[in-house]
């Protein structure tokens, strides 16, 4: 049976979905739209099919599901009237602007019962699969180290032609938060569960609240440590890019190009490994160029679990662990770099 989709907000992200959701070949009805900018509503309404609404009610009430797809300041309050109705949600990242905006959108979702997915898509990347396959190999021993750097241009320019990731009111805060909470959950996924940071950041665009150049240390349960650099620069010339190497006991393992490699390793048998753009998409199943046409979709994963009404992920509950991670580091840089402890785990040697 189709399931009825709206969209709130029908921006760049937007957009993604909707086309993902065609290419996942779902059963899914557009049940409308709302975007209180009225060019991008219509723009959206006439390539997507669905009904262009003058309030977000109207697309609620006409929907099963939605995709909650605003600024992030915008994100909780919609959840909310998405949750009251008994409505699947899609919320995308950053859940909300602060920690304590994040545990209620959780509880909000776990108490009304409602299938909640979030925008956590670097686990779905095929390279960051290939990646975790050989980190996870019991052959490769325990992760030893980690190195991730993430960098892009400052996105109130360029492709992203947002002035809300400039306004702290509207986007939390900056480069850590509103790009980087992807890289704290990958870390999370790939290497095991953070028990301490340290963290410094600079803002070099003098925009007040958003930082644009991010340090952290990181402990993570397992023993691991490791490094995460987050900046927002003026190269227009380099989107979103990031790079990650993890040295394990007995294996090295670097992606280069977070969706489609490469993705290099070294074994300490001597063996080595390169992956990258077809070869990866073999293993990761159908994909397009634009996305995944087949199970591995994270909208067509969604829509199943929604009409099914079954946990989706990764969910809400995976979000608000990032989260707690990033708050953990803005409350140290807000401090001078000192050691935050997390869930309850010890400063560590400073
Ligand atoms: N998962 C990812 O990789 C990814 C990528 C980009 C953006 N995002 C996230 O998606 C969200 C949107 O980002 P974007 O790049 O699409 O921004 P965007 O500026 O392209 O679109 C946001 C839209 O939301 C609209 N809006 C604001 N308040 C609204 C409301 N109450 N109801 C309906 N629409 C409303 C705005 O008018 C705007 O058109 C942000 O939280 C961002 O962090 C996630």
């Amino acid at each position: 049976m189709s399931l009825r989709v709206g969209f709130l907000g029908a921006g760049l992200i937007a957009t993604y979905h909707s086309k993902s959701l065609r290419r996942s070949g779902e059963d899914v009805v557009w049940a409308g739209v709302y975007d209180p900018d009225p060019a991008r509503a219509e723009a959206f309404s006439a390539a997507s099919g669905a009904p262009l609404y003058a309030s977000e009610d109207e697309v609620l009430d006409s929907s099963e599901a939605v995709y909650v797809c605003t600024w992030t300041a915008e994100h909780r309050r919609l959840v909310e009237a998405a949750a009251q109705r008994g409505l699947a949600v899609f919320c995308e990242k950053p859940l909300s602007v602060d920690l304590a905006s994040t545990r209620a959108m959780a509880d909000t979702v776990r108490s009304a019962g409602v299938t909640n997915q979030v925008g956590l898509v670097l686990r779905s990347s095929p390279a960051l699969l290939a990646a975790k396959s050989i980190i996870d190999d019991p052959a490769s021993g325990r992760v030893m180290s980690v190195v991730f750097r993430d960098d892009q241009f400052i996105p109130i320019q360029g492709s992203y032609a947002s002035t809300w990731r400039g306004d702290v009111t509207k986007a939390g805060a900056g480069t850590l938060l509103e790009h980087s909470i992807h890289d704290v959950d990958v870390l999370s996924w790939l290497v095991g569960q953070p028990s301490r940071v340290q963290a410094l950041s600079a803002g070099f665009h003098g925009i007040e609240g958003i930082e644009d150049s991010v340090a952290a240390l990181i402990g993570f349960a397992g023993g691991a440590v490791g490094t995460l650099t987050s900046v927002w620069h003026d190269v227009t010339a380099r989107p979103s890019l990031r790079r990650i190497e993890v040295f394990c006991e007995r294996a090295w393992c670097c992606v280069e190009g977070d969706w489609w490699g490469p993705v290099c390793w070294t074994r300490a048998d001597g063996s080595e490994g390169r992956l990258e753009g077809g070869a990866l998409a073999q293993r990761a199943g159908p994909i397009d160029s634009g996305g995944y046409a087949g199970p591995g979709n994270p909208d067509g994963s969604f829509v199943r679990a929604a009409r099914s009404g079954v946990p989706a992920a990764p969910d809400f509950s995976t979000a608000l662990a990032a989260h707690e991670v990033v708050d953990a580091m803005y409350r140290s840089a807000g401090e001078g770099g000192v050691p935050v402890p997390l869930g309850g785990g010890d400063p560590g040697p400073g």
